[in-house]
């Protein structure tokens, strides 16, 4: 792939930080609020919190209320139909706020507005929105409203600003960051995607995969670190191509144990992973990684060896079958999870049946299952796809309820045992009260005092369902 990895230049994102201050010292002291709205996978919302970060820098307090919002920022996701019909129903809505706070901006971003199919539709027909940018624009977010306002300023009220501009994206350090939380913490280790799978949209919208660097990745992991996070998550859209395009000898196993290697109490997770590309090297560092979880997302997609070459993806059923037991031979007590897609085009009740007997076979922990949506601009949007919604709907069905009693099973081999968790939240139940997660990921609903979140204790696990697994904290 010709790609030339880019930067953007500090002084570029220091001048962002710089029209954060001005917008601060223009409202004087007035207060303002701002309402960014997420959907898609963990690293929109990791984009989100750098949309906060800039938002807090511009001196923006947060509200859930889009009537009491001046900016109103929707962060949006391209991956299935279901997600985009969601957010322009949302972005439609937002006529009732504007009218009734005339002052109000609304911007849409992320993945699904890097589509010119889509720029357009919100060019023509949602005027309520006023500004419109990509990913790859978004470190000079602060900038594009700065944009907006001014033409409000010289009452220009019809002054729209679209930046969506076709890019393979660059990397830019020292975006500021306002976190959701105090305990869990994502950490961008690379962008964009190289893969191409047939159905995905994914590379049209987030560019060619760069990694940031690992002294940058480190840097972030000890500020977490010290701040006192204590769940780690390393995101991209493949973490095995860590460090491809940076030529330092440095790759995704050898990052997990530089991350490791940073003294404290803490978990380190990551995803996603690429079955192609998973190593040994990779399975052996997590299972000799002190911090690293026993936890592995390694998506099949399909258990059927046509539709896998028909996906692009790479590997066989075979391939992925000895992948998984080589990870479970380092990491007796791996927690594997996966996503698959059902109703691919041409997918037949045999090569279905493939999917399940593999998913039998594989016992996942938990499956994330999605009926195939067709993207615009993608190669498998023009392959004949002879079968109903109706056939699609029946498959995804039987998937879901073995899905459902493989997870049930699995929970309920935990019952008796004593795990140490981290209770990372409160569940507004009054019952079991707080919520924690084991060191496979796996959810565990707890009763006790709520100063403990953020703490790591034993729990015994004294009942389950399909969907989390109850305990007692044990002393
Ligand atoms: N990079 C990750 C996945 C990102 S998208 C990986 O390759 O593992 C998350 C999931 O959405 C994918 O694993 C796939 O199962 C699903 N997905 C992607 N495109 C889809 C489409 N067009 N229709 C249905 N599901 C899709
Ligand atoms: Fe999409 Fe495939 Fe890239 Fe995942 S690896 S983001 S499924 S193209
Ligand atoms: Fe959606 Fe973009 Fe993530 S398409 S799944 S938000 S990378």
């Amino acid at each position: 792939m010709s790609y030339e990895r880019q930067e953007i230049a500090p002084e570029a994102v220091a001048r962002q930080l710089s029209i954060c201050e001005q917008i601060r010292s223009l409202r004087a002291g007035r207060s303002a609020l701002a309402l960014v709205d997420t959907y898609g996978c963990q690293q929109n919302e990791a984009d989100s919190e750098k949309l906060r970060g800039y938002l807090a820098e511009m001196g923006y307090g947060f509200t859930q209320d889009e009537f009491q919002a001046d900016v109103v920022v929707v962060n949006t996701c391209a991956v299935r139909e279901h997600a985009e019909m969601r957010v322009f129903g949302n972005v439609g809505a937002l006529n009732h706020s504007k009218k009734a706070r005339p002052g109000q901006i609304v911007a849409v971003c992320g993945c699904m507005v890097q589509q010119e199919h889509i720029a357009q539709k919100l060019k023509h027909s949602y005027p309520v929105v006023d500004l419109v940018f990509g990913p790859h624009e978004l470190w000079r977010f602060p900038e594009l409203l700065k944009q907006v306002m001014d033409a409000r300023e010289r009452r220009d009220e019809r002054r729209r600003v679209f930046a969506t501009a076709p890019d393979e994206g660059a990397v830019a350090e020292g975006i500021p960051l306002r976190r959701d939380g105090k305990v869990k913490a994502w950490l961008s280790i690379m962008y964009g995607c190289n893969n191409f799978c047939t159905y995905c949209i994914v590379p049209y919208v987030r560019g060619r995969e760069r990694s940031r660097k690992p002294e940058d990745v480190l840097r972030e992991a000890r500020e977490l670190i010290e701040a006192g996070y204590k769940d780690i998550t390393l995101l991209g859209q493949n973490v095995n191509s860590y460090g491809k395009d940076l030529d330092c000898g440095v790759d995704f196993a050898d990052l997990i144990r530089m991350v490791d290697a940073i003294p404290g109490d803490y978990v380190l997770r990551f995803m996603t992973s690429h079955p192609k590309d998973a190593t040994e090297k990779l399975f052996r560092t997590m299972a000799e990684c002190p911090h690293c979880a026993h936890q592995l997302h390694l998506p099949v997609q399909s258990g059927n060896d046509r539709v896998l070459k028909a996906m692009n993806r790479s590997y066989t059923r075979q391939k992925y079958l000895d992948q998984v037991a080589l990870a479970r031979r380092y990491m007796p007590d791996l927690v594997l999870t996966t996503d698959i897609i059902v109703g691919f085009p041409g997918e037949t009740e045999e090569e279905f049946a493939d999917t399940l007997s593999l998913c039998e076979q594989v016992r996942y922990d938990a499956m994330f299952t999605f009926i195939y949506s067709k993207r615009v601009g993608t190669p498998a949007a023009s392959m004949p796809d002879p079968y109903t919604r109706a056939d699609k709907q029946r498959h995804f069905d039987a998937l879901m309820e073995l899905s459902n009693r493989i997870s049930g099973e699995k929970h309920r081999e935990y019952e008796g045992k004593t795990l140490r968790v981290l209770i990372d939240g409160e569940t507004g139940k009054s019952e079991y009260n707080l919520s924690s997660r084991t060191g496979g990921g796996r959810l565990v609903h707890l009763k006790g005092d709520p100063s403990l979140v953020g703490q790591f204790v034993n729990a015994k696990i004294t009942a389950s369902n399909t969907w989390a697994l109850y305990g007692e904290i044990a002393l």
